[in-house]
């Protein structure tokens, strides 16, 4: 199944290296108690840069089944660009995913849909699969231009891939408004989306492509709602902000099924 149910932890600017090691190794173990199959839901979480070289040396990702995303990734190669994190320094550390173009990126840091699509293909060009996050703001939202709003984005991001590029990346739906306030997406609402974001990537490179992409909806996702965020045809995963801190959440949306 190339849509295999994909649970990302993102940690955000929390947490320092020896507590990430500890909230790694913790949730190896609670989810090793519970025999995860990893193979059935994949779970991933995403530590400050700062941390990922720790957590993947000293709780051994590939052992586990655990993966590592970073919660960035710069759009340039190599050279005079201070503060920035490579694909291919992130690939050397042995993490799988970056999430791109989070909302919190695109609204502090001013990131474009032009640098988002940047980012992606350095992603891919080393190997790191993208989380591209998409998602509207509440004023969009009540302007009924949400659909609109958020296949831009996606075309946006998008732009010039090919089929297989396209293949290789997971799209995240978040909806800002929803984005650590409690109010949570109704599954209706993931799923209106998911779906249209299905339709619009068949659109643009075919749909095979569109059958076989990962969706993920993130926004006040925790372990009493996952079940019937889930259940919704188009959605394939969670991505998780506050509740991927509390290890009893994280665990329990990890083994949502
Ligand atoms: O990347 C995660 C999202 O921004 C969701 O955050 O679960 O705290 O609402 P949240």
């Amino acid at each position: 199944n190339s849509r295999t149910p994909l649970m990302v932890g993102n940690w955000k600017l929390n947490l320092d290296h020896h507590q990430a090691i500890q909230l790694v190794q913790k949730l190896a173990w609670t989810l090793g108690d519970a025999k995860h199959d990893y193979d059935a839901v994949e779970v991933v979480v995403s530590p400050s840069f700062t941390s990922l070289r720790s957590v993947q040396t000293l709780v051994d990702g590939d052992k586990l089944g655990l993966r590592y995303a970073a919660q960035d990734i710069s759009a340039q190669e190599k050279g005079a660009y201070t503060g920035e994190v490579s694909a291919a320094q992130l690939s050397a550390l042995g993490v799988s995913y970056a999430i791109i173009g989070h909302s919190e990126r695109r609204q502090y840091h001013a990131e474009s849909d032009a640098l988002v699509n940047a980012k992606i293909l350095a992603a891919l060009g080393a190997d790191i699969t993208p989380i591209v996050c998409v998602g509207e703001a509440l004023e969009v939202r009540q302007a009924s231009e949400h659909v609109a709003f958020t296949l831009a984005q996606v075309d946006g991001a998008l732009a010039g891939l090919s089929a297989e590029q396209v293949a290789a990346l997971v799209i995240a739906y978040e909806p800002v408004w929803a984005i650590g306030t409690g109010e949570v997406a109704t599954p209706e609402d993931a799923q209106e989306i998911a779906e249209a974001i299905r339709a619009r990537v068949g659109e643009l490179v075919g749909a095979d492509v569109a059958a076989g992409l990962r969706i993920l909806y993130g926004g006040s996702v925790k372990g009493d709602n996952v079940a019937q965020i889930m259940a919704k045809p188009d959605v394939d995963g969670t991505l998780v902000g506050g509740a991927s801190l509390v290890l009893e959440q994280f665990a329990a949306i990890a083994g949502f099924d």
